[in-house]
Formats: structure tokens, sequence, C-alpha cells
């Protein structure tokens, strides 16, 4: 029988038991919650103009970003949904500096959680995609109160990740470590059900995405690699390149996920983020997790970005992922120097 049109809770329960030996856990109930709390953050997404929580607010967060309103209220959002139901041990987010412990009178879980509430927040006034990315930790075990050494885990540790993207449509991206589905959100029945299983890479593409802005920071292997993207069959290349760059990283994972292409926000030196932009343990750990899942590749350059493990809440690293043979490419020209 087909699996399209199962809600995501059916779907994780299913996948829970299949494994032989494995019942299910607090996992599905924890991401029954994260799908309720992507649920209100498309439906306030989508009012945002009418209820007046577009724009900027007052305040930076700790990666010195003015933040928008909706960064701090989807944020809470997430918080509020998340610390309820003796799921989670502790949390960490983009907008709070520190760990997000779970009250004192509330019951502990055996998870822990890194989220972006709202990736590609600079288009929310724009009208463009916006979204959220989480990525899930085992809790080590009969820890209370976790400390940062709790959450310093490779991303090969990650139980699952996870995004959403409030675009045309609201999508939910998930893998549990067993390949990568995709579910849309039924507005009508306000579930999200499984419109997009197995989600594979293609190995090639003719399609990059790069803030080119940025060049004169790069390192010659990326400087050499988008350059021959650009010159396409009147350089070295087969093929001639497109280029997209939506500034959201939701999107641009979506893209990659559906037609494959090279998404990359590389080492910046002598720039003032000098390890590129995006940050390790919410947006670059569980979309490599996710990439991987999906048959694509993911990097550093130099590293496979799943194997490092963090020392900062909020490190950032390069980033180079997507279709197997251009990452691989890239990979190949920093092994050269
Ligand atoms: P966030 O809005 O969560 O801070 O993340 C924005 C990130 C990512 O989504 C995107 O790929 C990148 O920033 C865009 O950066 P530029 O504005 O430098 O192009
Ligand atoms: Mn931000
Ligand atoms: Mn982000
Ligand atoms: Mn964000």
């Amino acid at each position: 029988m087909s699996s399209i049109g199962k809600s995501i809770n059916q779907f994780i329960i299913e996948q829970q038991l299949s494994h032989a030996g494995s019942g299910t856990d607090d996992l599905s109930g924890l991401l029954a919650d994260i799908a309720s709390a992507c649920k209100k953050i498309a439906h306030l997404v989508s009012r945002s103009a009418i209820i007046g929580i577009g724009g900027a607010s007052e305040s930076e967060n700790v990666q010195g970003e003015v933040q928008k309103k909706l960064d701090i209220i989807t944020n809470d959002v997430m918080v509020e949904h998340l610390n309820c139901h003796g799921y989670l041990a502790a949390m960490v987010s983009e907008e709070i500096e520190d760990i997000i412990q779970i009250p004192e009178q509330l019951p502990k879980g055996k998870y822990l959680i890194a989220f972006d509430p709202l990736d590609g927040s600079s288009n929310i006034d724009i009208n463009l995609s916006v979204g959220t990315i989480f990525s899930i930790l085992r809790c080590p075990q009969g820890v209370t109160q976790p400390t940062l050494e709790d959450f310093m885990q490779a991303g090969t540790e990650q139980v699952c990740a996870g995004f959403c993207v409030y675009g045309p449509t609201t999508m939910m991206i998930l893998t549990t470590g067993d390949g990568v589905n995709g579910f849309t959100l039924d507005r009508d029945i306000g579930e999200f059900v499984l419109t997009h299983p197995k989600m594979t890479i293609p190995e090639d593409t003719a399609e990059f995405a790069v803030n080119i802005s940025n060049q004169r920071f790069w390192e010659t292997p990326v400087k050499s690699y988008i350059e021959e993207c650009i010159q396409g069959i009147d350089g070295e290349r087969e093929k001639n390149f497109n280029m997209r760059w939506v500034a959201s990283m939701v999107s641009e994972v979506y893209r990659v996920l559906t037609r494959g292409g090279i998404f990359l926000y590389p080492l910046e030196t002598k720039s003032t983020s000098p390890n590129g932009k995006l940050r390790l343990m919410y947006e670059a750990s569980p979309m490599s997790f996710i990439v991987e899942q999906a048959g694509g590749v993911s990097s550093t350059g130099y590293q496979r970005i799943m194997d490092i493990k963090p020392t900062d809440l909020h490190q950032r690293v390069p980033v180079i992922l997507g279709s197997k043979n251009e990452v691989e490419r890239v990979i190949g020209y920093h092994e050269e120097g």
C-alpha cells in the first residue's frame, strides 16, 4: 500500500516499530510537539503583516545580528511547545546565548535539541521563504541539568534532524537515519502528510548556489571552482551552469533535495566572519545529516561536517553540500591545496 498521505505522526510511529526490537518512544512525541510548533510558526509567518509582527526588533542576538520581531516570537513558540511534555532535558537556540533549561517544576526527558527557529529571517519582509531547522541529540543518561559538554556531540550522534520551509506550501523534511522524507502541511486537516517519500539528491548537477559578493574572501579552491562553473563550456567544464541564491538555507537545501545542486557558504579568510556564516549545531549539522541521508555529500572542504565535535553552542563552520560529484570535485581542489 502506498504510504503517500500518511500523517507525520503515523509515519514516525510505524518507522520506529519497523526496526526490530524497538518500540515507539519519546521521539514520536517530541516530533509531534515540533510539528505543532511549526504549524503555529507557519500561521504567524503568513499573518505577520496583518498582525503587525514584521520588521526588526530593538535587540541583537549573541551573533551580533539585529533580531527580527519574528526571530524572537518564533523562538518563544518553539520553547513553549517543546518544554512541557518531558521529552527534552534542555534546548539550544540561535536566538539565546546560553543553554535553555527545562523549568524545575516540569519533567525532564532523554533528548536534547538545537534549533534555528526562523532561518532566512532577512527574507521575512520581502515575502520570500523562511524556515525552521532542528537537530535532536541524546542526553547523557542520568543528566537532568545538561551542561555545555553534554551538547558537544558530533553530527554523527544525531538521532533525528529536520527542517520546515514556510513557502508557497509549508513542508517538513525529516530524517531519523533511515532516508529522508518530505511532508506537506494540509491546512484543511491541520496535519503534515507524507508527499515526498525517500528523497534523493541527483549525483550530478549544473546549478550552484553561493553569495558571490563574498568572492574576495574565499580561498583558492572555492574561487577556482566557482570560476569554472561560470565559464562553463568555454572553460574547463563539459556543461554550462546556472546559479541561484535565495539567502534562506532551508530553501537552498530543499532545492538541492528536489533537483540537485551545490550550495556553498565557504571559509572567508580576512572577513569579519572567517569561518563562514552558518552555525554548526542548528544549521550545518542537521542539514548535513539530511543531505547525506539523501545520498549527497556535506563538507567544509577539508572535513566531513558530521564528524565535527562542537566546542561552542554558536560556532560557525564553512559549508559545501549537495550533489555528490560536484561536492567531491570541490573537496578534491582543497586536497590539491
Ligand atoms: P538566519 O536567518 O537564521 O540568521 O540564517 C541566515 C543564513 C542562511 O539561511 C542563509 O543561507 C544565509 O544566512 C544567507 O546569508 P547572506 O545574507 O550572507 O547571503
Ligand atoms: Mn539569524
Ligand atoms: Mn539560519
Ligand atoms: Mn534564524
